[in-house]
């Protein structure tokens, strides 16, 4: 038998579904780079974040679930500064992005490093000046120090740097460009990095070497990651903690063992990828 077809321990409500769980006591060898409480954010009509409350531990990786359309881009966006704070607190390693002055924005903007959903390249631009882009342009570095540096990136994301500098991405496999767009978005060392999606569309073995990479930046950058995923695989290899978005909220929050074995109906048919559960069921209404 699997374990969508066990009988669930208890019925649970929408109502049950849809509650946010507290976040946990700070462990006493921990500290909090990423703390968020009670994040909201409407399109018109539509109440897309209702109020989320979330911590990320420094050097941690977490990783957000949450089915297509749940709101995980959405609250990414708040984090990078594209989406302004409608409701609710965002702090990032002690600055609040409520609060901030466009200045402090730039200094923030080179803390961080987003690699989105797509790669995101300048089709127009080689490589060399996709990766170098943040330091033409932020730190208006001299050409061959953005190159050394651009370099020194590359060969972090395990790329032949020196081979490949000259090429535009459409010259590049797609696992290749992922890796790029990794590279840029580590080249001013940032201390936390947002991942949308890092391995949607690349074959298992690209999977590998791309949740491999997450984890050695950790490791050897010590930063503290948030990455949103469908890939269970992924999830259950790279995260220190994971949070479930569901409805606008974070239903569920935990180490990976945690997560296993939480009970949550929409996330265990994630997890099982079962066509029947709660989930399936709300399409058919
Ligand atoms: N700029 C916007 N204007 C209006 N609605 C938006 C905007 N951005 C997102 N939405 C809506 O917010 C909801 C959540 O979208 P979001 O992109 O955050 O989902 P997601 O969880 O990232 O999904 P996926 O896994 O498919 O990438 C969707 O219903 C979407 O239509
Ligand atoms: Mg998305």
């Amino acid at each position: 038998m699997t374990d969508s077809q066990q009988p669930l321990a208890k019925e649970w409500t929408k109502e049950e579904m849809e509650q946010a769980v507290d976040m946990p006591p700070v462990p006493e060898d921990k500290e909090i780079f990423v703390r968020i409480r009670n994040l909201h954010k409407r399109f018109g009509p539509r109440h897309i974040l209702r109020g989320i409350d979330l911590d990320v531990y420094k050097g941690e990786t977490l990783v957000v679930l949450g089915v297509s359309g749940s709101g995980k881009s959405t609250f990414f966006k708040h984090l990078m500064g594209t989406h302004t704070i409608d409701e609710g607190t965002v702090e990032v390693g002690g600055r609040h992005l409520d609060h901030l002055s466009t200045d402090e924005w730039g200094a923030y903007r080179q803390d961080l490093g987003v690699i989105f959903q797509m790669a995101a390249l300048l089709g127009s631009l080689t490589v060399l000046e996709n990766v170098g882009l943040p330091l033409i342009e932020v730190e208006r570095a001299p050409t061959e120090e953005i190159r050394e540096r651009v370099i020194e990136a590359l060969h972090r994301v395990f790329l032949p740097a020196e081979e490949i500098l000259s090429l535009r991405p459409d010259e590049l496999s797609g696992g290749m460009r992922k890796r790029v767009g990794i590279a840029r978005a580590i080249i001013q060392n940032p201390r936390l990095i947002l991942y949308d999606e890092p391995t949607t569309g690349l074959d298992p073995v690209t999977v590998s070497g791309v949740n491999e990479l997450t984890l050695e930046l950790q490791k050897t950058l010590g930063v503290t990651s948030l990455v949103i995923t469908h890939d269970m695989e992924a999830a259950f290899t790279i995260a220190d903690h994971i949070a479930f978005l569901y409805n606008g909220r974070i239903v569920a929050y935990g180490t990976v063992d945690e997560i296993r074995a939480n009970e949550h109906p929409v996330l265990r048919q994630l997890l099982t990828g079962s066509t029947t559960g709660p989930l399936t069921e709300d399409y058919v209404k």
